[in-house]
């Protein structure tokens, strides 16, 4: 049984973000779940990437003599950087539809809580990263998102402290413009993604061929 194609007119690309736990990568994967279900080429990217850039901070990230905020911003920007050209780039120019579980919003928020000025984090991702066209951000307080990731393993808690996530929090929610939707993350899943969805889908139906 084959189901049918549908094609658009250029690639697209949605990204989720908000603070740990806040259940973006849940919603990712059901968003491309369901694109791929009504036939649209759909692929799924996460930031950190699994690349050399990602995997040192993972490695060095959090560590008592780790990284310094301004080392630790470096290694994310490298590793957008190559998450733009190797993954980003080809599948948007075969215009599939791109789902990102975080983007350049994690570092205006995460490292501009850690004093990084961000209109220094803004300058270079405009000139690494393609522009989203679609931006959920997901917003639960911080107790939320650390109480649903508490089973998590402790080098996965790296930058996950509660005062700092409340305030990175702060970040996230002053976002504003026309590509971003702010959603409630206590809402249920079924209820997130069903806006997700219906967002998703007014969007690209401009596009489809
Ligand atoms: P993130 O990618 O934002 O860190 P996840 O999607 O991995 O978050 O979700 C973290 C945990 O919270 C998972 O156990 C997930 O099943 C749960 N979760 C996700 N969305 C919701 C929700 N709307 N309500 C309650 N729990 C949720
Ligand atoms: P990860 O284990 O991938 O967490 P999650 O599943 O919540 O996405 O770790 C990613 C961590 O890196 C997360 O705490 C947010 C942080 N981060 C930054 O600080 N800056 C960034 O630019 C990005 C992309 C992530």
């Amino acid at each position: 049984m084959s189901r049918k194609q549908r094609k658009l007119s250029r690639g697209f690309l949605v990204v989720l973000e908000g603070i740990d736990g806040c259940g973006k990568s849940t919603q990712a994967k059901r968003l491309v779940r369901a694109l791929r279900h009504k036939g649209f080429d759909t692929v799924l990217f996460k930031e950190p990437t699994q690349g050399r850039w990602g995997r040192q901070i993972k490695e060095k990230a959090g560590h008592p003599n780790g990284l310094t905020p301004k080392q630790e911003f470096e290694l994310f920007q490298k590793d957008r950087k190559q998450n733009v050209e190797l993954n980003l780039k080809p599948a948007l120019e075969k215009k599939k539809i791109v789902v990102l579980d975080r983007y350049y919003f994690s570092t205006i928020a995460y490292q501009g809580a850690k004093g990084i000025d961000i209109h220094k984090i803004k300058r270079q991702n405009s000139e690494i990263a393609v522009s989203p066209d679609l931006v959920f951000i997901l917003d639960v307080d911080a107790r939320t998102g650390l109480d649903r990731i508490k089973d998590r393993q402790q080098k996965d808690r790296l930058f996950e402290k509660e005062d700092y996530l409340q305030e990175v929090r702060k970040r996230f929610k002053s976002f504003a413009g026309e590509n971003i939707v702010h959603l409630d993350g206590n809402a249920s899943r079924d209820d997130i993604f069903l806006k997700i969805k219906d967002a998703v889908m007014n969007r690209i139906n401009g596009f489809i061929i």
